[in-house]
């Protein structure tokens, strides 16, 4: 089965699994805000709309180099979503492409669309300058990790330390 991406205008071809259909990868607009709402299963449930909503506010439709957030799109239907930015020099880093937020519809996972939309954000990213992409994961989300590992992400630099406040 032939799986058939396209991308902010270009149309490329990948040998998928189980998939027909086209699948689009484009900046997200705010009237995508229910879908992905919809399929972002982490954290509390009420707390989201605003929570995206603020994430639009901040990330645009698209117009800043260095902040991203895109959809991916399967028959009009919005089946994932991934967004991240530039961010300089916090804990003395130099510039570097974080990934915030990613996710896939259970429906669709297993198709290769996360490795798509990660792949477009990291052209996106290096076309805004920057030659590093980082993210944080939850040692315990095994499935989001292992998906980090297969697009070659590796243990960086930096640890994370944290302490509760009482
Ligand atoms: C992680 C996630 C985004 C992967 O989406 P996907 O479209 O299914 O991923 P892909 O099909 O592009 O997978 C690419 C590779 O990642 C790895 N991978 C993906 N899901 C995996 C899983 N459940 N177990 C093990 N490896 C996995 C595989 O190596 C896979 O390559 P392969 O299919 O050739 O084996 C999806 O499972 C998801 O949305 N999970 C919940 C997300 C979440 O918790 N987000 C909160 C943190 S931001």
């Amino acid at each position: 089965m032939v799986l058939k991406y396209q991308i902010e205008g270009q149309v490329q071809s990948s040998a998928g699994k189980d998939m027909s259909e086209e699948i689009h990868i484009r900046n997200a607009v705010p009237s995508d805000i229910d879908a992905i709402v919809a399929i972002d299963d982490v954290g509390p449930t009420e707390e989201k709309p605003a929570y995206w909503r603020g994430i639009f506010e901040h990330y645009g439709t698209g117009g800043k180099k260095d902040r991203v957030f895109l959809v991916a799109e399967s028959a009009g239907e919005v089946v994932g979503f991934i967004s991240g930015e530039v961010r300089a020099w916090e804990f003395g880093s130099p510039p570097c492409g974080w990934v915030f937020a990613l996710a896939v519809s259970p429906q669709v996972r297993g198709m290769g669309i996360a490795g798509k939309m990660f792949e477009e954000i990291c052209r996106r990213l290096k076309q805004a300058g920057v030659s590093t992409v980082r993210t944080m994961v939850d040692r315990s989300n095994k499935e989001v990790l292992a998906f980090f590992r297969s697009q070659d992400l590796r243990t960086g630099k930096y640890i994370e330390l944290e302490k509760e406040l009482v």
